[in-house]
């Protein structure tokens, strides 16, 4: 049985009074004992934010880590190791943002997958083809390969202690949302994918489905076999439409 997983993604949204606004939201949500709740905050109020959920049952993420675990000179950057001390549980991995704005390839992606599991941070992989692509016809290419780059570099014995995410670039921050069907199709072809190597790992993987989730949507969505729980940009900065988002995931 997979307990569901709600995240919220902030992006670079912040200012330390929004933050505190949203912490002080947050502490007074009533959440669903069954559901895994997760946010990440931008790296810069990751020490604020874990402060502020100190004994509460929301755990804190980061955005991003470095390719080499352990702090070093690299400039800008912040090592697994680091996000670990300051009180990060998990790291997003490969979101799309920063693939396609940054350039990350699969190879970086799985640097830093890598990076998290060696300083015990649970990675949160994203995936998800962007419009262009899906109207190609290349949605389950793009998401096999970049699923496969860590797959291959890593092994299915990586997935014990990690989390996929789904997110169509092309329902990101645009209001279009995968129909659950749509969501399931390719969510149920990651888990697929996943159990051609280990049936057992595979049953037991959560994947996420983001992209323009919101109280209104994520009902149906999660009610997919393999749709486990979501990760949300927007709606996540707002803690009531966030709560509404967990309970969905309790149903
Ligand atoms: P939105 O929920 O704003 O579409 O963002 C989804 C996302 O990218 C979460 O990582």
């Amino acid at each position: 049985m997979r307990r569901p997983l709600v995240a919220g993604n902030w992006k670079m949204h912040g200012t330390r009074a929004s933050v505190a606004e949203l912490i002080e939201g947050l502490r007074h949500l009533q959440l669903p004992g069954d559901v895994e709740v997760v946010v990440f905050p931008s790296s810069l109020h990751v020490g604020q934010v874990v402060a502020g959920l100190e004994s509460s049952v929301i755990a804190v993420g980061a955005q991003d880590c470095a390719v080499d675990p352990m702090p070093g000179a690299l400039t800008g950057e912040v090592a697994a190791s680091q996000l670990l001390d300051a009180g990060c549980a998990l790291v997003l991995v490969g979101h799309s943002e920063r693939r396609l704005i940054l350039g990350e390839s699969d190879a970086v992606v799985a640097r830093k997958f890598a990076a998290a599991q060696a300083c015990g941070l649970l990675p949160v992989l994203c995936l998800g083809e962007t419009l262009a692509q899906r109207e190609a016809g290349q949605t389950l290419e793009v998401v096999t390969r970049q699923l496969g780059g860590v797959l291959e570099e890593l092994g299915i014995g990586a997935f014990v202690s990690a989390v996929v995410a789904y997110e169509p670039v092309w329902a990101i921050g645009t209001g279009l949302t995968a129909s659950a069907q749509q969501a399931q199709e390719v969510h149920a072809a990651i888990r697929q994918q996943l159990a051609a190597e280990n049936a057992e790992i595979a049953c037991g993987v959560r994947i996420l489905y983001g992209g323009s989730v919101k109280a209104v949507n994520a009902v149906e969505l999660f009610g997919m076999p393999d749709i486990d729980g979501g990760l949300i940009g927007g709606a996540s900065l707002n803690a009531d439409e966030f709560g509404a988002i967990c309970r969905a995931a309790g149903n």
